[in-house]
């Protein structure tokens, strides 16, 4: 994707988007080390403002790894102010945009899944992921959700640095029948859209709701797995219970013992 492009993209969705409060301060970057980054950096911003970016230098995925961001993916952080969620579980906030890109994608055509904890997939290969990052000051705590999405980026640059993962990752053009137009401005409204809804018509009332789409969307409860502890590379085989309120995996180890597991790289077994 051009530059020209992209910024008649971002053109498209000011000019027809129906969201409120997202359309207050949108920052439009042609190049940045990282749109989480940029978020921490100004503290200033405003609840609400996002920021977008053609790529990204530094682009930053979980667990420390480098998130290849080329011209033609979507690089999105949405700063929110967590004194609107009193009582929060950043677990579902961050559930929230997972399914607003799972719904745009549904939109689309496609079959989108979400693989715990962020990671969303199409016929089983990564096509996004999402780093949430919170910042806790004196008197307030801010998250900010970046989201890194394949869209028409070249996956030949991300594999040429990342060899391993090309039978794991796909883009939406790979997967997408029948092309169609504007799909990064379609993208930003539908999750934009999506957030904004269950965020202002109080999240608490809808927090059910979104655990039972989010559930139904990751379908890994009963599930055999085996999860890669992060520090220790240490493999442990089990079954899942449920995923709890604050978002852990509650898993039934073989051994016989339960342990609830806050990150981890997990991979179903047979
Ligand atoms: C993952 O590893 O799955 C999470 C990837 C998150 C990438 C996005 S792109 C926009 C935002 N800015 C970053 O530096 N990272 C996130």
């Amino acid at each position: 994707m051009l530059f020209q492009e992209w910024q008649n993209e971002l053109k498209l969705w000011k000019d027809t988007t129906k969201s409120q409060l997202f359309s207050k301060n949108p920052i439009f970057l042609a190049d940045v080390d990282s749109t989480n980054n940029y978020v921490k950096e100004h503290a200033n911003l405003s609840h609400g403002t996002f920021v977008i970016a053609y790529q990204q230098k530094k682009g930053k995925g979980q667990k420390n790894r480098h998130w290849i961001s080329n011209p033609g993916g979507l690089y999105l952080s949405i700063k929110l102010d967590l004194k609107f969620f009193s009582n929060f579980q950043p677990f579902w906030i961050t559930a929230t945009v997972a399914i607003g890109l799972c719904q745009a994608l549904q939109e689309l055509g496609l079959k989108p899944t979400i693989k715990w904890p962020n990671d969303i997939l199409i016929q089983d290969k990564k096509v996004a992921g999402i780093l949430t990052e919170t910042i806790i000051s004196n008197d307030n705590i801010i998250t900010i959700i970046g989201l890194g999405c394949n869209i028409s980026n070249s996956l030949e640059e991300i594999c040429s640095v990342f060899p391993e993962v090309k039978s794991n990752i796909t883009s939406l053009n790979q997967e997408i029948i029948q092309q169609k137009s504007n799909i990064l401005s379609l993208l930003l409204e539908k999750i934009l859209i999506f957030v904004e809804k269950i965020f202002t018509e109080s999240f608490y009332d809808q927090i059910s709701e979104i655990k039972e789409i989010w559930n139904n969307l990751c379908q890994i409860s009963g599930k055999k797995i085996k999860i890669e502890r992060i520090d220790s590379k240490e493999i442990i085989f089990g079954e899942v219970l449920n995923v709890t309120d604050s978002g852990s995996l509650k898993i039934l180890k073989n051994n016989g013992l339960l342990e609830e597991f806050v990150s981890g790289d997990i991979k179903f077994v047979k």
